[in-house]
C-alpha cells in the first residue's frame, strides 16, 4: 500500500485557499514583508491563536531557533542548556551566538529532556535551557520552569514539532520566554522552509525583530543598525501559504491526534512495545509515531525496522542515529576557520573545558537504542493505519516469538 508522504502531494493539505493567497501576492507586485502585507496579517493571526504579545516570522526553524539565542544575547562561552536529541538546526545558532552548547541527558521513553537531567548541567554560565517538545510530544515544563526559576535563567521552547500541543492547558510556545516553531516541508503546516517566533516579552520581542532584520531600527527616530544581526525575513508568497496553511492547522492536528488514537488502540496488547503517550494534562499531537521496542523481547531498533521497511512501512529505527554531540561538528570543534571557537577561548579564558562523553548520556544512548519512529500524517485513513498496524503486529509476533537475544539487541550491549 502507497502511504500518504509528507514530501509531496498525497501528505500534504494545500489547496485553493493557497493559490487565491498567492494570486493576491503576485497581483499586488509585493513579495518582500517589509512592504506587503501577509507576513503581517500571519504574525497577528498566530498571535491571536496563540494568545500571546508578540510573533516573528522568519526564514527557517533554524533561524527561529538563533533568533530566540540572539534576543538572550548571550556573552561569548556562555552556556545553553539542550536536548541532544534533536535537528541540527536548534544547536548550531547556540554558537553562532558564541555559546557553548551543553547537553542534558534524555527521558529513554519520550525521549525529552527532564527536570532532573536540566539541573545537573546547570552552571554560573547558564544563559537559556531550550526545552524541545520532540515528536509533539510536550517536556515536563511546569519542573523545567521551576529549575529555570530558581536560577533565573529563561527557558526557550523549540516547538518546531509541536503545534498546538498543551502542557497542563497551555499551549506549548507560550509557556517559556520564548517559543520557536518550523514551517519545513514536514511539519504541521508548512511554506517549504519558514518558521517563527514568539514571547509575551518586550525586550525579547524587539530584539527578535530587530535581529531578524539586520538590527535595522525601522519606525524609530534615529534609526541605525543596532548589533550584529541578520536577515532572517519571510517573503510575502510563504506568508501567503503560511496563512492558509494556519487556517487548517486545528484540523490537521485533530485528525492525526485521532489516526494516532486509533493505531494506539491496535497496538496496545503488544509485548515489547511501549506506545508513545502524553503525561496527564499534555496533549500529543504525533509530528511522528515513536515506538520503543523492547531489545530483550523484540531485538534491537534496527531489525525492528528493517522488518517493518520489508513489509512497507517506512521508518527511522534510531531516529538521528546518534546524540548531535557525537557529530564532526564537536568530536572535530569544525567551528570557526580552525580556532576552535568558542571552545578554545573558554580554555583562554581559564575556565573549565567543555568536553561531551557519550556515558554521562545512559537515557540518550537507551532511547535512541530502542526508537523507531514512524512518519504520522493527517491524510491517513482507517486503511492506512489498519495497513501500518498490521505490519507492526506481524513483526512484533515474528520476533518476540523468537524469545530475547535477537539480532540487533547486542546493539544495545553498550546502551
Ligand atoms: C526540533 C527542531 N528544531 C529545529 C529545527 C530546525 O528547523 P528548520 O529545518 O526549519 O531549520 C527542526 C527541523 O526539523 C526541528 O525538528
Amino acid at each position: 500500500m502507497k502511504l500518504p508522504s509528507d514530501a509531496d502531494a498525497s501528505g500534504r493539505d494545500f489547496d485553493d485557499q493557497e493559490l487565491a493567497l498567492l494570486k493576491e501576492v503576485i497581483n499586488s507586485g509585493t513579495l518582500n514583508c517589509t512592504k506587503g502585507t501577509q507576513v503581517n496579517t500571519l504574525e497577528k493571526e498566530i498571535a491571536e491563536i496563540y494568545g500571546i504579545a508578540e510573533v516573528r516570522a522568519v526564514s527557517s526553524g533554524t533561524a527561529a531557533c538563533h533568533t530566540a539565542y540572539a534576543a538572550i544575547d548571550p556573552e561569548p562561552c556562555d552556556e545553553i542548556i539542550g536536548t541532544p536529541v534533536t535537528d541540527m538546526g536548534a544547536i548550531a545558532p547556540m554558537l553562532y551566538q558564541g555559546a557553548i552548547p551543553i547537553f542534558a541527558d534524555v527521558d529513554p521513553v519520550t525521549l525529552n529532556i527532564t527536570p532532573e537531567s536540566v539541573a545537573e548541567r546547570i552552571t554560573e554560565r547558564t544563559r537559556a535551557i531550550v526545552a524541545t517538545h520532540l515528536f509533539g510530544n510536550p517536556c515536563d515544563m511546569a519542573g523545567i520552569q521551576e529549575v529555570a526559576a530558581r536560577h533565573g535563567i529563561p527557558v526557550i521552547e523549540d516547538c518546531a514539532q509541536a503545534f498546538l500541543s498543551e502542557c497542563n492547558g497551555r499551549l506549548v510556545g507560550t509557556i517559556g520566554d520564548i517559543g520557536c516553531f518550523s514551517l519545513q516541508q514536514g511539519k504541521h503546516m508548512t511554506t517549504g522552509e519558514g518558521g517563527f517566533v514568539m514571547t509575551n516579552n518586550e525586550a525579547y520581542a524587539r530584539r527578535m525583530r530587530l535581529f531578524s532584520d539586520k538590527a535595522w531600527g525601522y519606525g524609530d527616530p534615529n534609526p541605525d543598525h543596532y548589533f550584529l544581526a541578520l536577515n532572517y525575513r519571510l517573503t510575502e508568497l510563504q506568508g501567503a501559504v503560511a496563512r492558509a496553511q494556519l487556517a487548517k492547522l486545528r484540523g490537521v492536528v485533530s485528525r492525526r491526534q485521532a489516526t494516532a488514537a486509533a493505531f494506539t488502540s491496535l497496538l496496545e496488547d503488544l509485548p515489547g512495545l511501549t506506545l508513545p503517550s502524553a503525561a496527564t494534562g499534555s496533549t500529543h499531537v504525533y509530528w511522528k509515531y515513536p515506538l520503543i521496542v523492547d531489545p530483550n523481547v523484540l531485538g534491537g531498533a534496527d531489525g525492528f525496522g528493517a522488518a517493518l521497511k520489508e513489509r512497507g512501512v517506512w521508518c527511522a529505527p534510531r531516529y538521528i542515529q546518534k546524540p548531535a554531540f557525537m557529530c564532526q561538528l564537536f568530536t572535530e570543534r569544525n567551528t570557526f576557520g580552525k580556532s576552535g571557537w568558542p571552545y578554545t577561548a573558554r580554555k583562554a579564558a581559564g575556565l573549565d573545558e567543555v568536553t561531551y562523553d557519550e556515558a554521562e548520556y545512559p537515557g540518550t544512548r537507551q532511547g535512541l537504542a530502542r526508537v523507531v519512529v514512524l512518519p504520522w500524517n493527517e491524510q491517513y485513513t482507517d486503511e492506512h493505519v489498519g495497513f501500518i498496524a498490521g505490519a507492526v503486529r506481524e513483526v512484533t509476533e515474528q520476533l518476540s516469538s523468537r524469545g530475547a537475544g535477537l539480532s540487533g539487541a547486542g546493539s544495545e550491549a553498550a546502551g
